[in-house]
């Protein structure tokens, strides 16, 4: 245990610890939270998507989703009733070259959910401007978050935590009784359920040795909308732990379980980072960069002139 004043980070679950980073199955981690009978009010996370990762032996489609369906209804069963929970999936690749087949993980994955009777809040999507290129079909950018709470209208939706910039905010209303106001929201407008974030390639700020970590911006506009100070935020496949630094940068709680100690062994030191307000990030409104049409690199090559 790693004690920084009153601040913890522990390797198992207690419901005083600030962090939890569970080195082993995420079922564990679960039964460990389960028996000291804590709730969690945000399960978040981006399982492996079978797709050969260097932390993933490849298996049938049918056994993923059966190791799928264990760990969704396993932490359905230790969310608090106004909690939520968001799977954060791409697409399943079988073959190669022209007989490359995707099978998009959200729409496999949301009957898994459903039986347990929740609800669809959002389909996020998550669009992103790095990847491979493909030479046989479209090149892949997006991803989705499936967003779904309990059967409820208790749950937890801190819009005005989340909101961005309006594109044009000095808009004024020209009729009623408000004529001549502004007619935004002078904290910003929603989000909307399409996010323009960049993942975290190669010269990315927030790059650790992990092949595909969450940015800390969309997980912590997840953590920011569906949870309150002090609430505990859980994932089950934690990686370098983004999902832990991004809680300790809202004050909430956090554990997560992965198998690999070398990520566990980052996540501990962006925790410490993140605690001491040292970790660096990508700022979670940063608009996408544009390229200087006066750079080279943005020009077209006087050879294809
Ligand atoms: C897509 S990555 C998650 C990355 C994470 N979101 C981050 O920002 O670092 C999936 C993670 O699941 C871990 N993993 C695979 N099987 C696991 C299991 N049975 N229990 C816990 N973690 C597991 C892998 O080691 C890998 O780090």
């Amino acid at each position: 245990m790693t004690e920084i004043n009153e601040f913890s980070i522990t390797n198992n679950f207690s419901p005083n610890t600030n962090i939890t980073l569970y080195h082993g199955d995420r079922l564990d981690l679960i039964k460990q939270i389960k028996k000291s009978n804590s709730k969690v009010d945000l399960i978040i996370t981006s399982p492996p998507y079978n797709i050969g990762k260097e932390y993933e032996v490849r298996t049938s489609l049918e056994d993923y989703i059966d190791r799928q369906r264990e760990t969704i209804s396993a932490s359905i069963d230790i969310l608090s009733d106004k909690g939520s929970i968001c799977w954060q999936v791409g697409h399943y690749i079988e073959s190669s070259a022209k007989d490359k087949e995707a099978f998009p993980l959200d729409i496999i994955l949301y009957p898994l959910f459903k039986a347990f009777d929740l609800k669809l809040r959002n389909r996020i999507v998550w669009h992103f401007g790095y990847g491979l290129h493909e030479k046989y079909r479209f090149s892949g950018r997006h991803e989705t978050i499936l967003w779904f709470t309990k059967n409820t209208e208790n749950y937890t939706f801190n819009l005005d935590l989340i909101r961005i910039p309006q594109k044009y905010p000095g808009k004024r209303s020209y009729r009623g009784k408000n004529k001549g106001k502004p007619s935004g929201n002078p904290l910003g407008k929603n989000p909307s359920d399409v996010w323009d974030i960049p993942n975290v390639k190669a010269n990315h700020v927030e790059k650790t040795g992990h092949p595909c970590q969450f940015p800390l911006a969309l997980v912590a506009r997840m953590i920011l909308a569906t949870t309150n100070e002090n609430d505990l935020v859980f994932d089950p496949y934690i990686g370098v732990g983004s999902t832990a630094a991004a809680s300790v940068l809202f004050n909430r709680r956090c554990a997560g379980a992965d198998t690999e100690l070398e990520y566990l062994k980052i996540a501990e030191e962006r925790v410490k980072l993140a605690y001491k307000s040292e970790l660096k990030y990508r700022p979670l409104n940063k608009p996408i960069h544009k390229p200087n049409i006066k750079n080279k690199v943005a020009q077209i090559p006087l050879e294809w002139e």
